[in-house]
C-alpha cells in the first residue's frame, strides 16, 4: 500500500480566493467623509484586485460585496450600495469582457430591485463564454439561507419519493448550493481587522485558509493581494492528516 506523503507547504498559487471586503465605513470615518465615499474608494479598490488576479493567473475571486445582513442598515446606505453596483458593472463591464472575465453573481435575488436581477442576468450571459478569471459577485449572500435552501429542495425531493435521503452525500449536497459549479475558496481574506466570517462561505471555507489584514478595504490593492497569497504560500495545509 502506498505510503500517505506529507503535505507539502503550499508553494502553489490558490486557485480560488475569497474577499470579505470591510473597512470602507471605518475608512471614510478616519477622513471625516461620508461613508458613501468609502464605499465609492472600495468599489475602486476593486478594480486593481481584480486586475492583479487576472494577472497572477488565479482562477476564482470571489467578492463579498453585500449580505443578507447588510439591509439592516439605513435605506440611504443600501441605496448607494446598490447604486455603486450597478455603476461598477456598467462602466466595468466592457473592460472585463476585453480582460476575458467571466462574471457570476451567487445569493438571493429577492428584494432585489428588477433592474439589478436584469442587470447581473446579461452580465453573466455576455460572460459566459470568457476562459480568463472568474469574478463571483457575493450579493445580497449569505450562508445561512444558501444552506436552508440546499435543505428545502433535498427535502422536497426526498418527500416527492425522486431522492433516497441515505444519497444525500458531501458531493449532491455542494450541488444544491449557489457555489455548485464553482471550486471552495483555497485563501479566504478578510480586511479591516476584523475576524469574522459574517456568514460568508461557511460550507465553501471548511478548509479555506483565512487570512485577517489590517488594511481597511479602500486601501487593499495589488502589494497587499500579494502579501496575502505569500502568506498562503507559507502555511500548510493537512485536510486532518498528520503532516509528518
Ligand atoms: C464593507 O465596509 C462594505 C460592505 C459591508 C458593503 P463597511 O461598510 O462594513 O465598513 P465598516 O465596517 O463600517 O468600516
Ligand atoms: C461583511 O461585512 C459583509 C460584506 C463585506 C459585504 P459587515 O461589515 O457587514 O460585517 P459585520 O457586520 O461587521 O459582521
Ligand atoms: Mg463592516
Amino acid at each position: 500500500m502506498p505510503v500517505a506523503s506529507p503535505q507539502p507547504v503550499a508553494q502553489t498559487l490558490p486557485r480560488h480566493i475569497a474577499i470579505i471586503m470591510d473597512g470602507n465605513g471605518r475608512w471614510a470615518k478616519a477622513r471625516s467623509l461620508p461613508r458613501l465615499v468609502g464605499h465609492q474608494r472600495g468599489a475602486e479598490a476593486v478594480r486593481e484586485v481584480v486586475v492583479t488576479c487576472r494577472d497572477m493567473g488565479i482562477g476564482y475571486l470571489t467578492l463579498y460585496a453585500f449580505s443578507s445582513e447588510n439591509w439592516k442598515r439605513p435605506a440611504t446606505e443600501v441605496g448607494d450600495l446598490m447604486d455603486l453596483l450597478r455603476f461598477f458593472i456598467r462602466r466595468e463591464l466592457e473592460q472585463l469582457q476585453k480582460k476575458g472575465v467571466r462574471i457570476r453573481i451567487i445569493g438571493d435575488r429577492e428584494r432585489l430591485a428588477p433592474d439589478i436581477i436584469e442587470l447581473i442576468d446579461s452580465t453573466q450571459q455576455r460572460t459566459a463564454g470568457n476562459r480568463g478569471l472568474t469574478l463571483v459577485i457575493a450579493l445580497n449572500y449569505g450562508s445561512h439561507n444558501e444552506i436552508l435552501a440546499a435543505c428545502r429542495r433535498l427535502a422536497t425531493e426526498a418527500a416527492a419519493g425522486t431522492l433516497d435521503p441515505a444519497a444525500i452525500d458531501e458531493n449532491l449536497f455542494r450541488q444544491h448550493l449557489h457555489t455548485a459549479d464553482i471550486p471552495d475558496p483555497d485563501l479566504l481574506i478578510r480586511t479591516s481587522g476584523e475576524q469574522r466570517l459574517s456568514n460568508f462561505l461557511l460550507w465553501q471555507a471548511a478548509y479555506a485558509e483565512l487570512v485577517f489584514v489590517d488594511t481597511l478595504w479602500p486601501d487593499f490593492g495589488r502589494a497587499q493581494l500579494q502579501a496575502a497569497v505569500a502568506e498562503f504560500q507559507r502555511r500548510e495545509r493537512r485536510y486532518g492528516a498528520s503532516g509528518e
